[in-house]
């Protein structure tokens, strides 16, 4: 299927109920926004404090602790330009790159022309794909920006497999006034968590890994239970 096509498949028309979107989230539809996001992401996090952490480094980080490899199939959260998507087809995984907006989606498969990479307009708080269906996850920054990031760290649990892996990547919670602007609903919407609550969401999982560089927060979980 050409990837205009699959950027246009919804996969879950009749998710009930539809979730609610964050107005970070309506941004994120604007062709102007997917447009320009790739230019931002490779600053973000410099920006955001992580001094020096390139898009290289981010990388290299994942890849050394999560080690994605062929025949593995993950879910990429939020894919924007196809940062996450791109490294793990790299690596010779397949790839399921969800996104609420079909624009981010167009310019991610113009940006990350992988066979490996299937590109999906889908909410993933609300996904209908099947339990299990993952032996890894990438949220690259989507947490902060989904309207209801409990909901959708209780679906993430659901779809990785006994053993499989979730990648976190968010801004935390500092308590500084810029963030607590940007978490008014009608400046973004945003949620900054607190490490400590991103993991009691996932009671089903074990944090095997995290690291905190200024505000940026890195952390792998591994899903509990007899690896299938
Ligand atoms: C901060 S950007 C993600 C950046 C990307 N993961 C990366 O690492 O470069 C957030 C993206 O998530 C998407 N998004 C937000 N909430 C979502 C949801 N519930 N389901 C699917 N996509 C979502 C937005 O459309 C936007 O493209």
């Amino acid at each position: 299927m050409p990837h205009a096509a699959q950027a246009k498949e919804n996969l879950n028309p009749d998710a009930h109920p539809a979730p609610t979107l964050s107005a970070a989230q309506r941004s994120n539809l604007s062709p102007v926004t997917a447009w320009g996001y790739a230019w931002w992401r490779a600053r973000s996090l410099a920006l955001l404090g992580a001094r020096g952490f390139t898009l290289k480094r981010e990388a290299a980080l994942f890849t050394a602790l999560c080690r994605p490899g062929a025949g593995q199939r993950w879910l990429d959260v939020g894919t924007s330009a196809g940062f996450y998507a791109g490294v793990l087809a790299r690596a010779g995984a397949r790839v399921t790159a969800a996104d609420l907006s079909p624009a981010m989606l167009a310019v991610a498969a113009r940006r990350e022309p992988d066979p490996a990479i299937t590109w999906v307009n889908l909410n993933v708080e609300a996904s209908g794909l099947p339990d299990a269906s993952f032996d890894g996850v990438t949220v690259g920054a989507t947490l902060n920006e989904t309207h209801d990031p409990a909901r959708l760290l209780a679906e993430l649990e659901r779809l990785l497999r006994p053993g499989g892996q979730l990648w976190l990547m968010y801004l935390r919670r500092t308590a500084g006034p810029v963030q607590d602007l940007l978490a008014r609903p009608a400046l973004g919407g945003l949620t900054f968590p607190d490490p400590a609550w991103v993991a009691r969401q996932l009671p089903g999982c074990v944090r095997t890994d995290g690291l905190g560089v200024g505000a940026v927060q890195f952390d792998r979980f591994v899903r509990s239970g007899r690896t299938l």
